[in-house]
């Protein structure tokens, strides 16, 4: 199977979004600090917490983009992937990737260096998901300015972590940005505003599709741990990616959620398997009707099989017209009740990608860091609602997740020799609500 094509490409250099647009986004996001306020050209530095494909890209965002920055501490699982990022990244950065060998660290506890290192100002956050609840917290209660990557958690348990680490950096005076980079591409920022305006009129239902070819799978080595070959091999263990839906397709969750103005209200749903490794926890595929409050349905699908014909967008049907917005760099149009196109905008990734690193610099350099954990957090629990809604067969509530669910989906006392639980994968009707 081939590795992820389509998200995790190095972007390119090149210019962003207009401020005009990420000012208008950040507006209602921006806290006061109580943290020193920074000068406008004053240096920062990054550590940065998983150095595999989106973690080089992250970092490389942010020197791109960013003018006085530089990355100072690394860690990872594996110190060689600390290496191979300075290796990647030195050439094109020159003098930004000061990584000194004694400020590289692996295992599992290499990321507390990081986080205790008082060189380091932002911690930028690109493990696994299943880590990112426990992590995200830890940085802030270090002080640290945080980007994290999505999904901001994988279950009910962390969704809680996020909460309180929101309200934490917030008190503290400390930034959150998350890696959900549409919230800054222009054809999205466009689409919701259009939308807004009442171009399309009131929404009425609505669909959003992830569907693509098939993921990595890294096979076990002689020698690896339970533990060790499931955290390599992370994508197909539910309580380090939350499957699919979380992993990859919170992206289009995000995007619904943004436009409906909030969280639904529950899901319904359905999937299942028959292309996956055998050991793969992981579904082919999820169905879900989320209901929105009003009663408004918003159709959703995820698929990952190879052969199949891809699909990655979200369509809104509203009273007066349709909406598409097309993910990557399709852009987005509206057309009215008779089919005319009456607006479109384009949109690039690559300048979302970076733009992202370029409002948590800025915020923590105005002195009002941005925090915007708790949308992204909600964001992963409506994923997730969706996950647990197709996995047991059930109607499942939003709120009965939040606040009442008792899933928590992360090992016990996790070693690098931890042995888990052999594998399995949920069956509708016989896998169970808590
Ligand atoms: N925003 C996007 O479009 C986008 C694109 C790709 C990936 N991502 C997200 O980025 C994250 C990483 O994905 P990736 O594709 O880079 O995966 P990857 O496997 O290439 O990299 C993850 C790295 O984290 C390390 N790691 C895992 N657990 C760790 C721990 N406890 N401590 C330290 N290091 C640890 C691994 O060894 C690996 O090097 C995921 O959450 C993924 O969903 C986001």
């Amino acid at each position: 199977m081939s590795e992820r094509m389509d998200e995790q490409r190095l972007p390119s250099r090149r210019g962003f979004l207009g401020t005009g647009a990420a000012a208008s986004l950040a507006a209602g996001l921006m806290v006061h600090s109580s943290r020193a306020v920074a000068a406008e050209t004053s240096e920062l530095k990054l550590g940065i917490v998983g150095c595999g494909g989106r973690g080089t890209g992250a970092v490389d965002d942010s020197l791109s983009i960013n003018q006085n920055v530089k990355v100072v501490a690394a860690a990872d699982l594996y110190p060689t992937k600390c290496d191979s990022l300075r290796q990647t990244l030195g050439p094109k950065h020159e003098g930004k990737v000061a990584l000194e060998d004694a400020k590289i660290h692996g295992g599992l506890d290499g990321y507390k260096r990081v986080l205790e290192d008082p060189d380091v100002d932002v911690v930028l956050l690109t493990t696994s998901p299943g880590f990112r609840p426990r992590m995200i917290l830890e940085a802030v209660e270090a002080g640290k300015h945080v980007f994290a990557e999505k999904p901001s958690c994988v279950d009910p348990a962390g969704y809680r972590i996020c909460l309180e680490a929101h309200d934490k950096a917030v008190a503290k005076g400390t930034g959150i940005v998350t890696g959900t980079q549409y919230r800054r591409q222009a054809n999205y920022i466009g689409a919701v505003d259009e939308i807004r305006k009442g171009t399309i009129g009131e929404i009425v239902s609505g669909t959003t599709r992830y569907c693509a070819g098939g993921i990595w799978y890294r096979p076990r080595k002689e020698g690896m741990s339970d533990a060790e070959y499931q955290m390599n091999n992370w994508m197909h263990f539910i309580w380090l990616s939350g499957d699919q839906i979380a992993e990859q397709a919170v992206h289009n969750i995000d995007t619904i959620n943004w436009v409906m103005g909030g969280n639904p209200v529950s899901a319904y749903g359905s999937g299942g398997r028959f292309t996956r490794p055998e050991d793969s926890e992981m579904w082919d595929n999820v169905v879900v009707d989320y209901e929105y409050p009003g009663g408004k349905i918003i159709s959703f699908m995820c698929r990952q099989i190879p052969g199949t014909a891809g699909a990655n967008g979200s369509v809104i049907e509203g009273t007066e017209g349709t909406c598409f917005i097309e993910a990557i760099n399709g852009g987005s149009r509206i057309v009215d009740r008779k089919g005319k196109e009456v607006w479109k905008m384009g949109g690039s990734i690559s300048q979302a990608y970076q733009q992202e690193h370029k409002d948590l610099v800025d915020s923590i350099r105005a002195g009002k860091p941005i925090v915007e954990l708790k949308q992204t957090a909600d964001s992963s629990l409506v994923a997730v609602l969706g996950r647990v809604a197709a996995y047991t067969g059930q109607k499942v509530g939003f709120e009965f997740l939040a606040k009442e669910s008792k899933l928590d989906l992360f090992p016990k006392d996790l070693a690098w020799e931890s042995s888990l639980p052999k594998p399995e994968f949920a069956i509708p009707g016989r896998t169970k609500l808590v």
